[in-house]
C-alpha cells in the first residue's frame, strides 16, 4: 500500500502517529512561515502543514504544488491548534517530514468544490473531475448503497439474480428501439432491449420462480430530468403469485430501503385506482404529501347562465387553504400559469372565502353568496380559504388543474423532500387510443393480463377492460410499474389481435414466447423500478443525471467521450451500411 491511512480518517487518537497519506491536492494556502495544503482522497480531506523554520527546503518544494496534483506524504499526526469543528479530521494536522509528486496536473477548468464554478456541459465534458467534487461523490455512495441493500432483500426473498442479453430483438415498451447492425449477418440488426421483459417471462416459463437484476435498459426516446437513454432498472418477476403478493413483496423492498438507507419507517402505503387517481388529483401519479383534492362542482355550478361552466364537461377545482387574501396580482399570475401552452385552461376562476365569512369572485355576477357557500361546504373551506376552479374538457381539465393543484403545493411549500409518501396505482386501462390512427395500444405491454372479470370486454368495448397492472408512485414520481402477465397463448393472441397485429406479425416478432408458452407456462407477474429515479428521490432531487457516474447530456449526447459520432467508411462497408443525408 502507498498509504498507511485515508484522508478521511485520521483523528486526535491518532496524535504522534507517524503515518503516510495519498491524494489530490484541493488547496493550498501559504501564510508566509507556514504552508497548509489539504489533501483529499475518496474519503475526506487532511491538513497538511510545512514549516518555513523547521524544513525551509521542503516547504519551498511544497509551495510549487498546484491544485490537483497527486502527492504521497509522509508526517506525524499532531493536534490543531486551530480546530475545525466541521471536518470528521478537523482535530488534528499533519507536520510533514516528506513528500513524492506521484503526478502532476493541469490546472483544472473548475473548481474542486462542492459550489464549482464550472457549468453544467463543462463538467459533463471533464465528468471525471466532476466526479471528484464531494456532492456527486455522495450521490454515488447512495446509488450504492441502495443497491447492495436492494440486493440483500431480494435475496432474503429468495430472488436469484440472473443476467439476461443486451444484443437482442424488439421489446415492446413503447419507445423506439437502439440498433445495433449486425457484420456477420448483412442487413440485420439487434435492438437492444428496452428492457427483459420477454426473458424475464422465459425465465418463469424455465421455473426460475423469482428472478432479479439491476439491468441496463435503452430507450430512444425524448429526454427529460427524469429519462435518460440508457438507465437502471430493478427489474423482478415471480411465479405463482398474485397481484397481491407482487405488491406486498415490493412495498417490502421499498420499506426495507427506506428504513436502511434513510432510517425512515413508512407506515402506510395506500392502494388507488387508476380511475380515483385521475378523478381526485388529474394524474396517474398523484403526489400524497399533501391533500388539495380534486372536487366537481356540475352539480352545482352549472345552469346558472355563465356559459363557460354551462357549455364545458367538468367544472372542478382544489381549496387552497389560508390563500383567501392573495392579491390581484397573485390571482393573475395563477391564471397565466393556467393559460401557459402546456397546461391549456382557457381561464381561471376564483373564489376567496373571506376571514369575515363573506365571499369573493371572479363570477359574483352569476353566483351569490348563498350559491358559494354551497361550494364551499363541498371543497370543505373555511374562511380563509381560496377556491380555483377550472373547466372543460374532462380530461383536459384534471389535467390542468393537477398541474396547478403541484404548483400551489410548491407555493405552499407542501411537497417535502423529506418526507416520503408512497401508494400503488392500480387496475390502469389495459389499452389506450391513439387520436390519430384509430388504434390501440397497450397502455403497459401487450403482455399485461386484463382483469379477469373484464376479458369478455375485450372485442366489444376495449376502451373500458381493466388491466391486472400496478404502479408504484412515491411523491407524485413513476417509480415502478409492473403486471400480472398473460400466460395463455390464446389469450395473448387476442390480445395482439386487439392491437392490430396480423397472426404473423405476431408469429414473427414474439413467437419465441408464444410457443414458450405452449411447455407449460405458470402463472406469473412482476415489476421493474427505475433504480435512477429511486436513487433521485433518496437523495431529494428531480434530476436522475446527477446520481449517474457517467450520464449522456439533454441532447442524448456523452460530450466527454464524444459519442454518438461517426464511423469510418471501412466500418460501414463491413456492416453493409450506408449513410443517407
Ligand atoms: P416501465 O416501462 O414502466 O416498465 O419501466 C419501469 C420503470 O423504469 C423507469 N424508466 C426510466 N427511468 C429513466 N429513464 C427512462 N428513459 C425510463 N423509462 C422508464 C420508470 C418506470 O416506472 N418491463 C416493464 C416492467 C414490468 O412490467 O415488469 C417496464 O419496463 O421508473
Amino acid at each position: 500500500m502507498l498509504r498507511t491511512h485515508t484522508c478521511g480518517e485520521l483523528n486526535i487518537s491518532n496524535a504522534g502517529q507517524e503515518v503516510t497519506l495519498a491524494g489530490w491536492i484541493q488547496k493550498s494556502r501559504d501564510l508566509g512561515g507556514m504552508t497548509f495544503i489539504d489533501l483529499r482522497d475518496r474519503y475526506g480531506i487532511t491538513q497538511l502543514v510545512f514549516n518555513m523554520e523547521t524544513d525551509a527546503k521542503l516547504c519551498e518544494k511544497a509551495r510549487k504544488l498546484g491544485r490537483e496534483f497527486v502527492i504521497k506524504v509522509t508526517g506525524k499526526v499532531a493536534e490543531r491548534s486551530n480546530k475545525n469543528p466541521k471536518m470528521p479530521t478537523g482535530d488534528i494536522e499533519i507536520i510533514v517530514g516528506g513528500f513524492e509528486i506521484l503526478n502532476e496536473s493541469k490546472t483544472p477548468p473548475f473548481t474542486i468544490e462542492d459550489n464549482t464554478d464550472g457549468g453544467d456541459e463543462l463538467r459533463m465534458k471533464y465528468r471525471y473531475l466532476d466526479l471528484r467534487r464531494n456532492p456527486v461523490k455522495e450521490n454515488l455512495a447512495l446509488r450504492h448503497k441502495i443497491s447492495i441493500e436492494t440486493r440483500k432483500y431480494l435475496d432474503g426473498e429468495n430472488f436469484f439474480e440472473i443476467e439476461t442479453p443486451f444484443l437482442i430483438k424488439s421489446t415492446p415498451e413503447g419507445a423506439r428501439d437502439f440498433v445495433v447492425p449486425s457484420r456477420m449477418h448483412t442487413g440485420q440488426f439487434y435492438a437492444l432491449p428496452q428492457s427483459p421483459q420477454t426473458f424475464k417471462q422465459l425465465l418463469m416459463v424455465a421455473g426460475y420462480d423469482r428472478y432479479f437484476q439491476l439491468v441496463r435498459c435503452f430507450r430512444d426516446e425524448d429526454l427529460r430530468a427524469d429519462r435518460q437513454p440508457e438507465f437502471t432498472q430493478i427489474d423482478c418477476e415471480m411465479s405463482f403469485v398474485t397481484r397481491e403478493d407482487i405488491l406486498n413483496t415490493f412495498e417490502g423492498l421499498a420499506k426495507h430501503l427506506f428504513k436502511t438507507v434513510k432510517g425512515i419507517d413508512i407506515e402506510e402505503f395506500p392502494r388507488m385506482s387508476y380511475d380515483d387517481a385521475m378523478k381526485f388529483y388529474g394524474s396517474d401519479k398523484p403526489d400524497i404529501r399533501f391533500g388539495m383534492k380534486f372536487v366537481e362542482l356540475n352539480d352545482v355550478a352549472q345552469g346558472k347562465g355563465f356559459v363557460v361552466f354551462d357549455n364545458a364537461e367538468l367544472v372542478v377545482g382544489i381549496n387552497a387553504e389560508g390563500c383567501a387574501g392573495y392579491s390581484r396580482k397573485q390571482l393573475d399570475k395563477l391564471t397565466e400559469f393556467v393559460k401557459k401552452p402546456q397546461i391549456g385552461a382557457k381561464g381561471l376562476v376564483y373564489v376567496k372565502y373571506n376571514e369575515d365569512g363573506t365571499f369573493k369572485s371572479s363570477v359574483d355576477k352569476f353566483f351569490d353568496g348563498e350559491a358559494l357557500k354551497g361550494w364551499a361546504e363541498k371543497f370543505g373551506s373555511k374562511p380563509g380559504d381560496l377556491m380555483l376552479i377550472l373547466a372543460g374538457e374532462k380530461d383536459k381539465t384534471r389535467k390542468a388543474l393537477n398541474e396547478l393543484r403541484l404548483e400551489m403545493g410548491d407555493r405552499l411549500e407542501l411537497r417535502d423532500k423529506n418526507i416520503f409518501k408512497p401508494l400503488w396505482v392500480v387496475d390502469f386501462p389495459l389499452l389506450e387510443r391513439d387520436e390519430d390512427s384509430g388504434r390501440w395500444h397497450a397502455m403497459h405491454h401487450p403482455f399485461t393480463s386484463p382483469k379477469q372479470e373484464d376479458i369478455e370486454l375485450m372485442e366489444t368495448e376495449p376502451g373500458l377492460v381493466r388491466a391486472n397492472a400496478y404502479d408504484m408512485v412515491i411523491n407524485g414520481v413513476e417509480i415502478g410499474g409492473g403486471s400480472i402477465r398473460i400466460h395463455n397463448k390464446d389469450l395473448q393472441k387476442r390480445m395482439f389481435k386487439l392491437l392490430g397485429f396480423s397472426d404473423e406479425e405476431a408469429q414473427n416478432q414474439f413467437g419465441f414466447l408464444m410457443n414458450a408458452f405452449e411447455y407449460g407456462a405458470p402463472p406469473h407477474g412482476g415489476i421493474a423500478l427505475g433504480f435512477d429515479r429511486l436513487v433521485a428521490l433518496f437523495g431529494g432531487s428531480d434530476s436522475i443525471r446527477d446520481y449517474i457516474a457517467f450520464p449522456k447530456n439533454n441532447a442524448g449526447r456523452d460530450v466527454m467521450i464524444d459519442s454518438p459520432s461517426q464511423i469510418a467508411q471501412e466500418q460501414l462497408n463491413e456492416l453493409g451500411l450506408k449513410i443517407v443525408k
